[in-house]
């Protein structure tokens, strides 16, 4: 019977299977429904029960295994095998005589990554739009330009024929040289978390799944697919595996991508207590779980685990899944339940549900917002004496390599195609500013051969290889502080996916240095200014060279847009409103993951223990009252803003959630956003951290004078902690404050309160 059915609608589908291919418009709605998989106005959850239950063994081993990189020789000619967008990630098998096309995939948190061109398609492009990197977008603390970013990358996918972004990147910036930091957020779960989330919605309000990404505790590269992160439950619970849960709570994503490292002995993509009991049956997931690409060894304990997707898929793995099933290794159902789960969203994705994918996408638009961003996600660091903002109209100096030659965004998986960049000397020339021509031949020049002089890289995946900073003569320096008006000097660093950072790239170089002596002295004997602007993707030492200069703005890997949204900050259209999601240390190894960082042994490790326990980024500072050279939450402004409480409701033993009103004044002489910032502070018990961040909130543009009134809302759960030995999250018993801050070290007024006896927030399944 089955067969006779599959005949007839594979007639069906293939007389339709040329339109789901790349901007493949409307599936045949006029094509009658048979069988209730094709009915949309079923759940889901049937449509997948019912496509699973007509699908053969063979067919729910390939819908279980992606269709791999390129080897696709051992499908069955009832599969397609076309990588349907080039130079995406990966897709999932389709099954054409079911009409069930294939699900496209394609990275990343700064933009989507595909290729930005097609064979055959010499008129048209498919370039997508080079965002600014995921730290720089939340050191905006601003949740709904995450969600506009978000809206603008689902717009993009769907227009390109992708289905779901594998984005964001959720992972804590642990260590000032993990080689990703630049594609995670913060060091701070509650921020990592509420971005995440917003992002989330803004990809999915599009019809486009997200993905949240590396489920769990992926800190590191150095030997990513193999390291052991040995953890405890507790640091686990409330630093790395927080934001995942806000994420899914708050965001509601359509897949989690379980990461390459192993978790207390057990790869994460065959963890069934972190795939199943925490994020499924504690915090409520009823998506997909994919592997990060080749992760993990065994692809039944994967499948157990309900790591319900292998990507990139590979010959190896659906030869053992067969096999385990028919030997008896592999309960059938276990395979129907993933199959079920990677139906469900396979069938609600755009490719399926064959909606009108638009001719292309608002490019014009995205660049726009892809400015803003960057602007909102600068943070001024330094302003001696309102250096910043620059005249318009000024005559600019511009030394470094990245001011002419702007690094965007990192390398690897999270690397944009992107259609053009604008390098800080044309963003300033832009606005009106006058860049020093002759310098910037030369430059131009040194920068072109010294390119050519690089070595050849050993394997593809090595990061970009930067070329030395130039450290020009005295005299050209001399000479330049005479006929301009200010000098900005970049510094420069790029890193990515496959490496962590070298401990020399936390430093300046000596040519680095030796410039920033140069053009100091000079400029500063004319009485002119100095200005750095640190075109970074990961923390670096500032305290040994910052008193050479009068102004440092972070301008980070600030996206396509950089030069124009860089001009936007200096020349004050935009004012900077930017603060720190992670520390600058006043070195790296202040850290306290320093002293197990990347893991033993050394050379070569096989295991990272997290010995720092839940002491990561300013819950160490702040605690242990270390100096550090910029904190957790810090940035300038270019005008100033009073805060004071104007209200606050709630019980800690009696509510769900605190509610605070700040009133945000504006005090200074320019229209600018404040960040408002709320922090659990404790009284010193055992080894959790005195301080805790529990809220936040950014108001709107202030004119002077103006003042907004801005509610933060607490639920209780971000004031517990988590108790091993309970297998519970309490608030303990004890005097607490509540501050109103304007970064970590900076508070501006507090509201205390006491916890008369335990509080029993919510027990949890306890991993052994
Ligand atoms: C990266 C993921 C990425 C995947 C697909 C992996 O190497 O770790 O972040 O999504 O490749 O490109």
């Amino acid at each position: 019977m089955k067969r006779v059915l599959c005949f007839f609608v594979c007639v069906m589908a293939l007389s339709t299977s040329s339109l789901w291919g790349a901007g493949g418009k409307e599936h045949t709605s006029s094509a009658p429904v048979v069988f209730p998989y094709e009915d949309p106005s079923l759940p889901l959850d049937e449509r997948a029960r019912d496509l699973v239950s007509r699908m053969s063994l063979e067919e729910k081993v390939y819908f279980v295994v992606g269709t791999g990189m390129g080897n696709v020789a051992f499908a069955p000619s009832i599969m397609g095998t076309d990588r349907i967008v080039p130079g995406a990630a990966g897709t999932t098998f389709p099954l054409l005589h079911f009409g069930i096309p294939a699900m496209v995939m394609a990275d990343g948190p700064a933009g989507v990554r595909i290729s930005p061109v097609r064979e055959g398609e010499e008129e048209k492009t498919y370039y997508c739009t080079a965002f600014p990197i995921a730290r720089m977008l939340a050191s905006s603390w601003d949740t709904s330009l995450l969600e506009e970013v978000g809206t603008a990358m689902g717009e993009e996918a769907l227009a390109y024929g992708v289905d779901m972004i594998l984005a964001p990147g959720m992972n804590i910036h642990r260590h000032p040289l993990g080689g990703r930091n630049f594609e995670y957020y913060s060091e701070d779960p509650l921020i990592t978390g509420k971005m995440a989330a917003a992002f989330v919605r803004g990809v999915q309000s599009q019809g486009i799944g997200a993905c949240l990404k590396h489920y769990a505790a992926n800190n590191q590269e150095t030997n990513r697919m193999s390291i052991d992160t040995v953890v405890s439950e507790k640091a686990l619970r409330e630093i790395y595996l927080r934001g995942f849960e806000i994420a899914v709570k708050e965001g509601q994503p359509w897949a989690v991508m379980s990461a390459y490292n192993k978790v207390n002995g057990l790869y994460c993509s065959e963890h069934h207590w972190l795939l199943t009991e925490v994020l499924r049956n504690e915090w409520g997931f009823s998506g997909l779980v994919m592997t990060d690409w080749f992760a993990g060894k065994d692809p039944v304990a994967q499948m157990k685990a309900g790591n319900d997707l292998l990507m990139p898929g590979t010959p190896f793995q659906r030869a053992s899944l067969l096999a385990a099933v028919k030997e008896g290794g592999l309960d059938e159902e276990v395979l129907d339940r993933n199959a079920e789960r990677v139906a469900r969203i396979v069938l609600g994705s755009a490719s399926a549900r064959g909606v009108e994918r638009p001719e292309a996408p608002d490019l014009e638009a995205h660049s726009l917002l892809a400015r803003k961003a960057a602007t909102e996600g600068m943070v001024l660091l330094k302003n001696e004496g309102n250096t910043l903002p620059l005249d318009p109209g000024l005559r600019v100096a511009g030394f470094g390599v990245s001011f002419y030659d702007v690094i965007i965004g990192g390398t690897g998986s999270g690397d944009v195609n992107e259609a053009y960049r604008i390098s800080p000397a044309e963003g300033l020339t832009a606005a009106g500013y006058q860049v020093d021509s002759d310098l910037k031949e030369r430059y131009l020049h040194y920068i072109e051969e010294a390119k050519a002089n690089l070595p050849p890289k050993k394997n593809w995946w090595e990061p970009e290889k930067r070329i030395a900073e130039w450290d020009l003569p005295e005299e050209m320096v001399d000479l330049l502080a005479s006929r301009t008006d200010v000098a900005l000097v970049t510094i420069g660093r790029i890193s990515g996916e496959f490496a962590d950072r070298s401990r020399e790239e936390f430093y300046l170089s000596s040519e680095e240095k030796s410039l920033l002596r140069k053009v100091s002295s000079a400029f500063h004997a004319k009485g002119k200014k100095v200005v750095v602007l640190l075109n970074i993707g990961g923390v670096i030492k500032v305290d040994d060279w910052r008193d050479l200069v009068d102004a440092i703005l972070l301008v980070w890997e600030p996206g396509q847009e950089a030069g124009h949204a860089i001009a936007d900050v200096l020349s004050g259209r935009v004012n900077p409103s930017g603060r720190l999601t992670t520390t600058f240390p006043l070195d790296y190894e202040d850290v306290p993951s320093s002293s197990y960082f990347p893991g033993t042994p050394m050379d070569n490790p096989e295991r990272v223990e997290y010995g720092e326990g839940v002491m990561v980024g300013y819950r160490y500072f702040v605690t242990d009252n270390v100096p550090v050279a910029y904190e957790f939450g810090y940035g300038l402004s270019y005008t100033t803003f009073d805060l004071a409480l104007a209200g606050v409701e709630g019980e800690v033993t009696r509510d769900e959630e605190l509610r605070l009103r700040v009133e945000v004044t504006n005090t200074g002489d320019v229209p600018g956003r404040e960040v408002v910032q709320v922090y659990l502070e404790r009284d010193l018990v055992g080894d959790e951290p005195a301080k805790v961040l529990v809220g936040f909130a950014k108001t709107e543009i202030l004119e002077p004078g103006a003042s907004e009134r801005v509610e933060i809302r607490i639920p209780r759960e971000y004031l517990a902690v988590f108790d091993e030995g309970a297998d519970a999250w309490i608030i303990p018993a004890g005097d607490y404050r509540l501050t109103i801050s304007k970064s970590s070290l900076m508070d501006v007024g507090s509201i205390p309160f006491s916890v008369g006896h335990r509080v029993h927030v919510a027990d949890v399944i306890p991993l052994d």
